[in-house]
């Protein structure tokens, strides 16, 4: 048998075929959403009625055709690729050595504002990794009805697991006070603001009374996907990147620098990811895709920037080793361009890179050879010969 279902579309509350209703939206003729064959098979718990498909009976969301246990054949090869490319990059954050650090840490070699900068990033990244993680397996997983699209969900949650590791790690081997770090998401004002936008994104999604079959509520899953892979993964992030591998390249805390460097080659196939999910969702249901939601991402995405200067601000009152508020303003402004021009929203700012060496890194992160030792080991395992 193969089961195919006709492309949806959905519909803004209150609004009937040829009803301009309360709401007006120009994209597309509003039509009734199709009821889904049987929406536990996109849950995964049930295989009945599925039988064999046509691949393009997948979809990213909203699928009632094909059950997600169904990986076979693929439709989105770039889901698969993330899949394996995250995979050829595992890494431990026990493997790196911390004795320098610890070392660093003791000594004088760090002003009391440098140790602040540190302290801040720590405090921001150990609760942030959490929140991405508890985003994922609560509010996004379930939404997502395709296999493929699951099984790359499934190692970034891994992995997410692992950057939250590294934080206690750096906390333990370094002695520092936890309960000041892991609790800085509420205490520190600057993170706590970054953090509720986030928090909030994950709350609506996890309404009891959610579902991604109505309009508004497809919209909403769209901009909990925009909230987390583009602005938290993709914005709120790559200060710290920039103000921890800044240390690492004056040969300061040189195994936290390692765990960034890590983290931000991870966290840019996140970034890759979360957008081909986005963009392959707005191909798939345009008309979710209306003037006034791009409106609203742009503006929501502004709003983290505001944010992200502040937090920069916060963590370098006075500035330390050549970065300042105002480098970061540029960068964040940057960063910021580069993500609304992959969502297909035009740049807003034209501010130029301030630290062109981040560009460097990150291309370097992608090179299988960087990580030489440990990446060759693991790829090495893969690829056991028996004879
Ligand atoms: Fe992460
Ligand atoms: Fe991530």
């Amino acid at each position: 048998m193969s089961a195919t279902l006709a492309p949806r579309t959905l519909s803004p509350a209150g609004s009937q075929a040829g009803d301009s209703g309360a709401l007006s939206f120009d994209d597309a003729p509003a039509r009734p959403a199709a009821p889904v064959e049987n929406p536990a098979n996109a849950e995964g718990l049930t295989t009945e009625n599925t039988g064999r498909f046509d691949v393009d009976a997948k979809r990213l969301i909203n699928c009632g055709a094909v059950d997600v246990n169904q990986l076979m054949p693929l439709k989105y090869k770039w889901a698969w690729e993330h899949y394996i490319n995250g995979c050829a990059n595992h890494w431990m954050p026990t493997e790196v050595p911390m004795t320098k650090d610890i070392e660093t840490w003791r000594s004088d070699k760090l002003s009391d504002d440098e140790r602040l900068v540190i302290l801040r990033n720590l405090g921001f990244f150990a609760t942030a990794e959490s929140l991405v993680g508890n985003n994922l397996v609560l509010a996004i997983f379930k939404h997502v009805t395709n296999a493929e699209c699951r099984q790359y969900l499934l190692r970034q949650a891994f992995e997410e697991a692992i950057h939250t590791h590294t934080f206690l790690y750096i906390v333990d081997s370094l002695g520092l006070e936890e309960g000041a770090l892991f609790n800085m998401y509420r205490e520190i004002p600057a993170i706590a603001a970054k953090d509720e936008l986030e928090m909030e994104l994950t709350r609506e999604i996890m309404d009891p009374n959610f579902s991604t079959e109505t309009f508004e509520g497809a919209q909403a899953f769209l901009k909990n996907l925009i909230g987390y892979y583009l602005i938290m993964e993709g914005i709120f992030f790559y200060s710290g990147f920039v103000m921890m591998l800044s240390f690492h390249r004056r040969n300061l805390m040189t195994g936290v620098g390692e765990q960034f460097q890590y983290i931000l080659r991870d966290e840019t196939t996140h970034l890759n990811f979360g957008i081909d999910l986005i963009n392959g969702i707005k191909a798939e249901n345009p008309e979710l895709w209306t003037p006034k939601f791009q409106q609203e991402t742009r503006a929501r995405i502004l709003h983290a920037v505001e944010l992200e200067i502040a937090y920069a601000q916060d963590c370098l009152p006075k500035g330390v080793m050549g970065l300042n508020a105002d480098l970061f303003r540029d960068y964040v402004r940057h960063v910021a361009d580069r993500r609304l021009e992959r969502i297909g929203l035009g740049a807003e700012f034209g501010a130029s890179n301030p630290f062109p060496w981040m560009s460097e890194t990150i291309d370097l992160a992608k090179e299988k050879n960087f990580f030489e030792t440990r990446v060759t080991e693991y790829q090495t395992g893969s690829a056991l010969s028996w004879d």
